[in-house]
């Protein structure tokens, strides 16, 4: 018999366009485990609202990581590709689950004290059961691994927690979810104003995001933070300036990056040069994958098709769960 395959699943908030960091530190990642494991990959429309009451954008933005999902090599017949509310059972375990959440761990929530800060006037109970919604997410597809960056953590050890105490009180039912990190070591990818990573809330101007058009990537790159270069042989690098190296290494060729490794040890690099030949490579990388983000954008009825297969496959799978969970519950009255 064949060996059944180890459950990954991973979720994105819709809220804009997807950037670089974006396709480093997550895409690329889902699009290999795929090959290996039974992934879940799907849009967290629900957690956006939690930020982004205003739904006016939201379906828009939801079709733009179907999209961007897609485009990066997201394959449904491999992996199942859903939208978070298209499954309806995450609403119903989220509430079982707000059952076995305390205030007190809310509270002290890292990333609820920080929306809480960001958004005085709009304190709402959803943003504090944020990551019990997380951990419906997660449990539902009794997922095993969870490829999330660092800031993540936390919300896996909650859903953790919230696991052990449901199998405690109610019997066995779900496995305890890890984070996943596909390489051990992250790749970073850094803003273009030499401060901290690309992110869509920190630095728009810095950002380089998927659907940016050929002119606003290049001048988003000649933009980028230099200086008039080192003077004297093997000067240490500013990490302003390490961090064009580091993007160079994620869309130029290895002969380009040499060539500006060996101009800038030896002292005769010029910024200007090197952001231009910088740009060029990063228009190279990226249009290819806006042109097929567009493209599948325009074709309303294959998304709307995708989005319609995924939640079947995701509702069949959940199903499963949902039943284990209200027999566990003695939720099941006839
Ligand atoms: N909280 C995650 C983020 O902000 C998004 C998310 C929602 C998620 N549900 C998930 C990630 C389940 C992994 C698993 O990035």
């Amino acid at each position: 018999m064949e060996k059944k395959k180890e459950i990954v699943l991973s979720g994105i908030r819709p809220t804009g366009s997807l950037h670089l960091g974006n396709y480093f530190g997550a895409l690329t990642n889902y699009v290999k485990m795929q090959e290996d494991f039974d992934c879940y990959f799907f849009v967290a429309d629900l957690h956006s609202l939690t930020t982004h009451p205003d739904t006016s954008e939201l379906k828009e933005n939801v079709k733009n990581v179907i999209a961007t999902m897609l485009a990066a090599g997201i394959d449904p017949e491999k992996a199942t590709l859903y939208n978070q509310s298209h499954l309806q059972g995450t609403a119903e375990l989220y509430l079982y689950l707000n059952m076995m959440a305390y205030k007190g761990e809310l509270e002290k929530t890292v990333t609820f004290k920080e929306k809480a800060r960001q958004q005085p006037d709009n304190v709402n109970a959803g943003l504090l059961t944020y990551p019990v919604l997380q951990a419906a997410d997660i449990l539902i597809h009794l997922a095993k691994y969870v490829p999330v960056g660092k800031d993540q953590e936390q919300h896996l050890e909650m859903t953790r927690n919230f696991a052990k105490r449901f199998n405690h009180r109610y019997g066995e039912v779900f496995p305890e979810p890890e984070a996943f990190n596909f390489n051990q070591k992250l790749v970073k990818i850094p803003s273009l104003d030499g401060e901290g990573k690309m992110s869509k809330s920190v630095n728009e101007n810095a950002t380089i995001y998927l659907t940016d058009s050929d002119e606003l990537i290049r001048k988003k790159v000649m933009k980028a933070k230099t200086d008039s270069g080192p003077t004297e042989r093997d000067s240490p690098m500013p990490e302003y300036i390490e961090n064009l190296f580091q993007l160079m290494r994620l869309v130029s060729t290895q002969d380009t990056l040499a060539h500006f490794e060996s101009a800038y040890k030896n002292c005769t690099v010029r910024y200007g040069d090197m952001k231009k030949q910088l740009a060029e490579d990063m228009v190279g990388f990226v249009s290819p994958i806006r042109n097929r983000i567009t493209e599948i954008m325009e074709d309303e009825a294959y998304i709307n098709k995708i989005m319609a297969e995924g939640a079947e496959k995701a509702n069949e799978h959940a199903s499963k769960t949902m039943s284990l969970v209200r027999n566990a519950m003695g939720l099941n009255y006839f």
